[in-house]
């Protein structure tokens, strides 16, 4: 356990239905043109123009953007930029997944600054102040970006994820209200549902986990539990959506301060190489990651098992995880994503992020080629 830590939270976390009415009153009162990142997904519902319409009701100027692909490239950010320069926009909303509030999270950090997203990704100038004004909203439970202070992007020359990082990017509000997950489809509240739930067993396995982040990721992960099964089954059922929501949003504000594990580390260039969504890649990858880490750190394991009153050992929580991959249909492992030994380089080649540095085992490059070796199937 580690005594000292710094926290790096939203300004304002507003956790309720209803929450997303209240938009127009947490914007700063000066703000008039709003830029309004939304998914795919959520125009297609019509939350979007819900979000919309609460804005304009209130007056705002709404500046509607959406089109973000996952983990986008530093050029797809910089059309968000230059439609907020270009409409002299005063503040960002952003309603979607976890790829969505990562983008506009740049976005509304570098509309005031100077040059474009690529400058700050590759390290080039720095972030050294707060951008405009940010909310966000998510509409899947979740990735938990937004509670983070990242952004998760692909560099378009190597296809490798990595973030954009900045005490200056985590949003101002978070609004997380459990009426926009429901239309996410079966499949959607599986992976998204799955990813956080690893999220929460990393976050409490964490090497860099403390008295903050351990008590709130065993919170998020008996949430996510108890209610992933019944969101998955019946997508109107506003208790579990709710209940997941929480989960989500606990595991997020756990995570940004204390980090992920291996799961992780492995999923982003198994996503990035095979096309795997993030949630899909964790929720194949973490049976076995579990069951490797607790060989020789059973304790944590053998803990979450404990409280999710599945069990007394470290067998029985990886049984768990297992049993709950398998009710939602995730596959057993990669063949349908096209893994083969050739990918087997690249992906042990950019594992090391931060996220494999806080895994509680170390996993040599010997250790990640087994497990890739079994998800072959
Ligand atoms: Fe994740």
């Amino acid at each position: 356990m580690n005594d000292f830590y710094d926290l790096i939270l939203p300004r304002e976390i507003r956790f309720r239905s209803g929450a997303a009415n209240e938009l127009p009153g947490l914007l700063p009162a000066l703000s008039e043109r709003i830029l309004f990142i939304a998914g795919n997904h959520a125009v297609k519902s019509g939350d979007a123009a819900t979000i919309i319409a609460i804005l304009e009701q209130a007056g705002k100027k709404v500046i509607l953007l959406s089109g973000v692909p996952p983990e986008p490239a530093p050029a797809e950010v910089d059309k968000l930029i230059k439609a907020g320069r270009d409409n002299q926009c005063d503040a960002v909303v952003a309603l979607g997944g976890g790829s969505v509030i990562d983008a506009a999270k740049a976005a509304a950090a570098l509309i005031p600054a100077e040059g474009w997203c690529q400058d700050y990704f590759t390290g080039a100038k720095k972030i050294t102040e707060k951008g405009l004004f940010f909310v966000a909203l998510p509409a899947s439970a979740g990735t938990g970006a937004e509670m983070t202070s990242n952004s998760v992007l692909t560099d378009p020359e190597t296809q490798i994820k990595q973030s954009l990082r900045s005490p200056y990017m985590v949003a101002d509000v978070a609004l997380v209200d459990p009426h926009y997950t429901i239309t996410a489809s079966p499949y959607l509240t599986a992976c998204c549902g799955l990813d956080a739930f690893v999220q929460a067993a990393e976050a409490f396995t964490s090497t860099r986990g403390n008295s903050f982040t351990k008590p709130l990721a065993l919170t998020a992960l008996k949430k996510i539990a108890h209610a992933l099964p019944a969101a998955y089954k019946n997508g109107n059922d506003m208790d579990a959506r709710t209940e997941q929501a929480e989960g989500s949003m606990l595991t997020g504000i756990a995570f940004a301060q204390c980090g992920l594990g291996a799961i992780h580390g492995l999923a982003h260039p198994c996503g990035s190489l095979l096309s795997i969504p993030h949630g899909a890649a964790c929720a194949i990858l973490m049976t076995s990651v579990f069951r490797f880490n607790a060989e020789t750190c059973p304790e944590p394991y053998a803990e979450m098992a404990r409280a999710l009153a599945v069990g007394n050992t470290a067998e029985d929580f990886v049984a768990f995880a297992a049993s709950l991959a398998k009710e939602l249909n995730i596959p057993s492992g990669m063949k349908e994503y096209g893994l083969q030994e050739e990918h087997f380089d690249f992906i042990v080649k950019n594992c090391r992020s931060g996220s494999m540095k806080s895994n509680p085992r170390y996993m040599t490059d010997e250790d990640a080629r087994q497990i890739l070796s079994g998800l072959m199937n």
